[in-house]
Order: C-alpha cells, then structure tokens, then sequence
C-alpha cells in the first residue's frame, strides 16, 4: 500500500531499531512496496541482560526479521565504533526507531545515553548525507497532563518520557539550524500490532490480554478499566504516519494517534468477541500511583501537515491482528 507518491525504489534507507516492533514492519513495508530500495536495519539485538525491573534491556529479536532480504548491521547506538559502519553507506531516508522503549526503566543514565545522545550522531549522519530523518518520540512527553494531548504542553513524568522529550527540543533547535533539512518526529500512542510480541510483557495490553483470553482464563483488568481511556493506534496507521513524514509541510513533532480514547474494558470485550468466548472479567486494585487515566491526542496538525489519516477503529485493528494472535499464542518467547 503506498500511502503517498514517494517512490522508495533506488533510495537507501536506514532503519534504526529494526529489529524492535514498528522499526521491523517499517522494514517489510519497504521491502514489500519498494523491492528496489536499499534497506539498513540497524539493532543491538537482544541478549540475556535486564533491567532491575525484569526487562530485557533491548527487545529486537531475529525473529521479526525473518524474509528481510537486506543488509542488517547489529550495533548499538551508543559506541561510537558501531555507528561508524553506517559510514559505508548514503542514506535517504533515516527512520530513527531505536531506544530503550520500555516506559518502566529508571536508570536515568542509561536512557538518557541511549535516547538522546544517540539522536545527536543519527542526526549528524542526516546532515552528512542530507537524508530525511523521522524518528520516535512518543505520548510519554506528556506524562498525567489531560486529554487532549496537544504538542507544545509537555510534562514528561518518567525518564522515557524526559529523554524523548529532550529529542524533540534537539529536533527543533536542528530543524532551525540546517532549514533545508526535513525532521520530523512522531509521538506514538499506544501502538499494537504484529511483531511486538519479543517486547514481553511490555508488549500492548492487546495481544497480552488475547493470550490470557486464549489460554482460558478470565482477562484481569483494574478496577474501573470502564474509566480509563488510551488513544490506541494500529500499526498500519503507524506506518501510514511514517511515510507521510517523508512528505511534511513543516517540520516538527506530530501525534500519532486515532483522536478516540477507548477505555480497557473495551479493549477486552473486542478481544472477547472476536475470540468468541464469555470469560467475563476479573479486576484487581491497581498499584500504580498517578496512574494516567485517560489520553486523547490532537492530531489536528497530524492531519494538516502529513495528511495524515488514520484507518483502522479499534475494532477494525483488532479484527486484523487476530490471525497473529492466535499464530503466536503459545510460542517461544525467547
Ligand atoms: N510501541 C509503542 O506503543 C510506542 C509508543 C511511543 C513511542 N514508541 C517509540 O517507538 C520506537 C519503536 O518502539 P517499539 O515499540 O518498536 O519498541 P522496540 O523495543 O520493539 O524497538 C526498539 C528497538 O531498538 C533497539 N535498541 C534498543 N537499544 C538499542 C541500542 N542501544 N542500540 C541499538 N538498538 C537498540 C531494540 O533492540 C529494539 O529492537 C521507540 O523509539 C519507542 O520509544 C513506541
């Protein structure tokens, strides 16, 4: 599907955190409608060390990666000796997705490290070779602010949220500083969708709850899942948001959202319809303080100035992950 008329054929193109879960369906959308464009996924990959939290410290896998025909470089964003081996390359276009993603990490070292320092060599590659660079920001920038969600009132309550919020000023200042540059950062909402399996339990509540549903047991919600809201987004409409970056009348950062907050009740009455079944639903104190109860993003510039234009209802996105759902229940996670 192309979303705009921008022809990636012929065009070299670095995805950095492709092995993760949008950076790979990032990469086979180019593979898919592009098969002449040359594609650069960059990943450390995981490996056995994990947060003080229980995470893995990265979650790219090999296994989002199986059929991608071009080349992959595993390094991490943070040595200096591995970016360099992008030096072998022009880049057209630079789809910035690596980071430590996981919103539950405290160390604010490491994120600051590998979220924003990280993005001032990725953009200085950009300059080099005058490739288009979209990146990753994420709804995290605004922390408890309500709803709706609108760029230009932040308040990061999480070091994620500070260090991509941080990546948006460093996009700014270089956006004015190199003008004929086009940089465009998109803040994800709450994405689901295939290849986001490897990310664990910090995958979307949608394919965890399908798992619970499909294993037997009552789906477990907090109390009041009825009142809280996410602004969830199918990752077809994230990778319609990337491509139509490559096109942007201004620079800047963009929600990347539906503008419809769906409360996690509803999230497990479609999964349960869609799986058929009439568990019910458990619910359980929930345990975190100042828990966000409800995000809606603006995206009014999303769609002014991408053109953007999100299709997929949370019904319609859980209706097409389901076959992915049901492939990967029960399989190895490791
Ligand atoms: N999925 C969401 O709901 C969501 C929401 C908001 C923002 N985001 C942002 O979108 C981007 C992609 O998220 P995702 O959901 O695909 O997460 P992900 O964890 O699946 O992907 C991130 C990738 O970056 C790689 N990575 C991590 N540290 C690295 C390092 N030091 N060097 C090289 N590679 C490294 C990981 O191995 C992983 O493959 C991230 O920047 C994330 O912060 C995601």
């Amino acid at each position: 599907m192309a979303y705009n008329n921008i022809n990636f054929n012929y065009k070299t193109i670095l995805i950095t955190g492709g092995a993760g879960f949008i950076g790979s369906n990032l990469t086979f959308y180019f593979q898919e409608n592009f098969p002449n464009s040359k594609i650069i996924v960059f990943d450390c990959f995981r490996n056995n060390e994990i947060f003080p939290n229980g995470n893995l410290k990265s979650f790219g896998h090999y296994k989002n990666l199986i059929g991608f025909k071009g080349d992959v470089i595993c390094g991490n964003i943070n040595n200096q000796l591995d970016l360099a081996l992008l030096g072998d390359y022009k880049f057209d276009y630079i789809f910035h997705q690596a980071a430590i993603s996981d919103t539950r990490v405290y160390d604010q070292e490491i994120i600051m490290k590998t979220n924003v320092n990280s993005f001032h060599d990725l953009l200085a590659i950009a300059k080099k070779d005058s490739a288009l660079m979209v990146y990753a920001s994420s709804a995290a920038t605004y922390g408890n602010l309500p709803s709706p969600q609108t760029v230009g009132k932040e308040n990061p309550e999480n070091p994620y949220g500070f260090s991509k919020y941080i990546m948006d000023q460093i996009a700014t200042r270089y956006s004015k500083e190199n003008p004929d540059l086009s940089i465009v950062g998109l803040r994800f909402f709450n994405v689901y969708g295939p290849r986001e399996y490897y990310k664990a339990n910090t995958s979307s509540m949608v394919i965890q709850l399908g798992h619970q549903i499909l294993d037997g047991k009552i789906p477990r919600l907090f109390n009041g899942s009825d009142q809280i809201f996410r602004d969830f987004i199918y990752i077809d409409d994230v990778l319609q948001a990337c491509i139509k970056a490559c096109n942007p009348k201004q620079n800047g950062s963009y929600n990347v959202a539906t503008g419809i907050p769906r409360s996690f009740q509803e999230v497990a009455d479609i999964l349960q319809i869609e799986l058929d079944t009439d568990l019910g639903t458990e619910y359980f104190s929930n345990p975190y303080d100042g828990y966000q109860m409800n995000t809606q993003a603006d995206i009014l510039n999303t769609i002014n100035n991408l053109g953007f234009e999100p299709k997929f209802s949370l019904e319609k996105g859980i209706n097409a992950y389901i076959p992915e759902i049901l492939r990967l229940h029960g399989t190895d996670i490791s």
